[in-house]
């Protein structure tokens, strides 16, 4: 089965081509960088032939209000409208949980407006809904830390790893089209407080977390339950410490040394 991954070189699109490959099926790695672009429509109608299924794991390269709502728009607009021409049978594209819980950033806007334009499409399509990857924790941090101090609600929050992302939307590609949303989620629950804080210590960064129930998650206050999916949510297996220990594992931990010169016996 031809597979079309659209954003094919990104987190998840790399993870998603190489799982697809690993399971005998033809996956196109579809990006900028391999001549595809979904906003300009360039490479779009040649990568699209005899495929079966197109996977959208793109995102923005900007995150301003308007740019990244245009990008989502003309994007999907442009992928529903080639593959209909292209008598493609699946559209499957990964947004986040509780995005209309979201919206008061631009980005989940984005992704509601995305969302919503797959929903009116005569397309068959499957949206999966992934809660927050471990490789986007830091990123989270990042974005609320001032100095020394990084300001998180105690909000609750079930991440996963990319590699599960990968694998579930592998998986859904395989089957017929749900015509609606699945969600998929990490193995357990954690405050994102108590997240950030597990986080740092693993990484010995000496920031401290204070709990703020005004603290923000993306530049936005979030209510105890907004992040997290539902029971019926598929779940992945990696736990975070173990993410924490392998992904530690593969962080260069010195600039690379000088190779030792050895003097050459006679
Ligand atoms: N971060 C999270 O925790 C989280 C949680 C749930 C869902 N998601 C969703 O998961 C999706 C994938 O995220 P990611 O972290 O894997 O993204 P990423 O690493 O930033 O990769 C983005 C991909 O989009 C491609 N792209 C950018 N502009 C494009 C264009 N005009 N046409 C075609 N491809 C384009 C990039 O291609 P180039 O390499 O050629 O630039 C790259 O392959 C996003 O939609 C995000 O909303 C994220």
């Amino acid at each position: 089965m031809k597979i079309v991954v659209i954003g094919g070189t990104g987190l998840i699109g790399s993870k998603l081509v190489n799982n697809l490959r690993e399971h005998g099926h033809e996956a196109l790695a579809a990006s900028p960088k391999s001549g595809v672009n979904s906003v300009t429509g360039d490479g779009l109608a040649n990568a699209l032939k005899g495929a079966s299924v197109v996977i959208d794991v793109t995102n923005s390269p900007s995150w301003e209000d308007t740019e990244v709502l245009k990008f989502f728009e003309t994007s999907t607009r442009n992928l529903l409208a080639y593959e209909a021409a292209a008598g493609v049978g699946h559209h499957i594209a990964l947004s986040v949980v509780g995005t209309e819980r979201l919206i008061e950033s631009g980005f989940f806007r984005a992704k509601l407006a995305q969302e919503n334009l797959i929903k009116g499409s005569k397309n068959p399509y499957t949206i999966v809904r992934a809660t927050q990857f471990f490789e986007f924790v830091k990123q989270i941090v990042d974005y609320s830390t001032e100095g020394d101090i990084v300001r998180m609600p105690p909000a609750l929050i079930q991440p996963m790893a990319a590699d599960d992302v990968a694998s579930a939307v592998a998986r859904i590609a395989t089957n017929t089209p749900v015509n609606g949303t699945i969600e998929i989620g990490g193995p357990e629950q954690f405050r994102l407080d108590e997240l950030a804080r597990r986080f740092l210590a693993a990484r010995q960064d000496p920031r401290k977390v204070i709990s703020d129930p005004h603290g923000r998650y993306y530049g936005i206050e979030v209510s105890d339950t907004a992040l997290v999916p539902d029971n019926n949510a598929r779940l992945g297996e990696t736990r975070f410490e173990t993410w924490l220990t392998q992904s530690a594992s593969q962080i260069p931990t010195a600039l690379p040394q000088p190779t030792p010169v050895v003097a050459e016996v006679e």
